[in-house]
């Protein structure tokens, strides 16, 4: 459930009329919705109930600082993945003891920005990053709380670009190998085991993997423990899928994932750390875009739109599906028509949709996306010297934005000439 909706025929985000924010800010833009974002949030929450856990939003999903403040206040960590992103979890005032730590490249600069700064977890994911971390905590005489990413060799079952969990992909440690790395972990000073991490991919729409991966988690500790290793906590990842196509797709909800995590590890008396990015952003955005030319090709209708994909990548990237539709109702009885939706890249990649069925639509109108709050701005770029499209913030009847269109001249000052020419 999200709180985009039509009212007296035209799409609200919340109190707020799509159109008047079209007025103020320009087209494109993404609008979130507080409401939504706050009610995801608890959808977790509500579904851990009971279990001792933290629920650390994966901030690559939507970094920005109003979501972030958004997510501190409802009393969430983060999982971070780089030095920005830690940089940006502290700066939105999330405590650092809510914060964890996964990537599969940290820098030792990184690891040490996030000790001096003060860090829940850090989720390790191979040998050398161990003994590179095992180092710096030493040499800055501190203790790194650690986790050891473990890969379960389980299909996922998405989008090959987004599966994590499978032994031929780039994370984690082969569970074959992971009591030897505890024992290393154990050796090392600087270093204190605190639990295991898993992360199997994104946009799950099974339960299946997750009953699969957490059953070898729920294992793995049990051996971990006879070997003597205190493992008190579980940090499970993200991953739970949301539903793009609104009409025809359900994939599970929270609770029942909330039962899965019970099923398989609840009797381990660890604390549940999870990870979910999309599920709680994605459905709370917009991406809203205005028709620039209805244009009749040889065979095919083209709507061309003012949004590309250097401001929505996922459907050129992974060939994601979003619902499109029009932020004026369409009247009743009207037959869809349909149409390519693309973008003014200059590249053939730059489509949002092939053969949509939409209402007839004209120059100026406007279009929104759904299920665009997450991977959408933070995976933005300035191809085509394209200013990156503004994000605009609504709660209740209020709406502000979060941040500005950058000017052309914005945008081109942070070239540096250099001095020679
Ligand atoms: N934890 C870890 C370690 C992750 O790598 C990810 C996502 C998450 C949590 C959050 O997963 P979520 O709950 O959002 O599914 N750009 C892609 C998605 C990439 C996901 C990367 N990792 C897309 O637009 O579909």
């Amino acid at each position: 459930m999200d709180h985009f909706i039509y009212k007296t025929g035209v799409l609200h985000a919340e109190d707020v009329a799509i159109p008047e924010i079209a007025a103020a800010v320009g087209s494109p833009f993404y609008v979130y919705s507080t409401a939504t974002l706050q009610r995801h949030y608890q959808v977790f929450e509500d579904a851990l109930k009971g279990m001792d856990h933290l629920i650390c939003y994966a901030m690559k999903a939507n970094s920005n600082q109003a979501v972030l403040k958004i997510m501190a206040d409802m009393g969430a960590g983060m999982d971070v993945v780089s030095g920005g992103e830690y940089a940006r979890a502290i700066a939105a005032g999330v405590s650092p003891d809510k914060i964890v730590f996964s990537g599969v490249g940290k820098t030792a600069g990184e690891m040490e920005m996030a000790l001096q700064g003060g860090i829940r977890q850090f989720n390790v994911e191979s040998e050398p990053e161990l003994l590179v971390l095992g180092a710096v905590a030493t040499r800055m005489g501190k203790l790194a709380n650690i986790t050891l990413r473990v890969n379960p060799d389980v299909d996922a079952k998405t989008h090959a670009k987004i599966a994590t969990g499978k032994s031929d992909n780039k994370f984690g440690i082969p569970m074959v190998k992971a009591r030897e790395a505890y024992a290393q972990a154990a050796s090392l000073s600087g270093i204190k085991v605190v639990g295991i991490d898993v992360h199997i991919g994104s946009q799950l729409t099974d339960l299946a993997p997750y009953e699969a991966a957490f059953t070898k988690v729920a294992e793995l500790t049990e051996q971990l423990r006879g070997d003597g290793h205190n493992i008190t906590r579980l940090d499970l990842g993200g991953g739970l899928g949301i539903p793009y196509q609104r009409d025809n797709s359900a994939p599970p909800l929270p609770i029942e994932y909330g039962e899965v995590i019970r099923r398989t590890v609840g009797h381990l008396g660890c604390e549940i750390e999870i990870e979910p990015g999309r599920l709680i952003a994605g459905n709370a955005g917009l991406m809203v875009s205005s028709v620039i030319y209805v244009k009749q090709g040889a065979e095919r209708k083209f709507l061309i739109i003012d949004a590309a994909m250097n401001d929505l990548i996922r459907p050129a990237m992974y060939e994601a599906y979003h619902d499109i539709i029009p932020v004026i109702e369409p009247a009743a009885g009207i037959e869809p028509q349909p149409i390519d939706i693309v973008g003014p890249v200059c590249e053939s990649g730059d489509t949002f949709a092939t053969q949509r069925l939409m209402p007839e639509l004209k120059s100026d109108d406007l279009v929104a996306f759904r299920s665009a709050g997450a991977y959408g701005a933070v995976m933005a770029s300035e191809y085509n010297s394209r200013p990156l499209i503004p994000e605009v913030l609504v709660s209740g009847d209020q709406f502000a934005v979060v941040r500005p269109r950058p000017t052309y001249a914005d945008m081109i000052s942070r070239d540096i000439t250099p001095p020679w020419m």
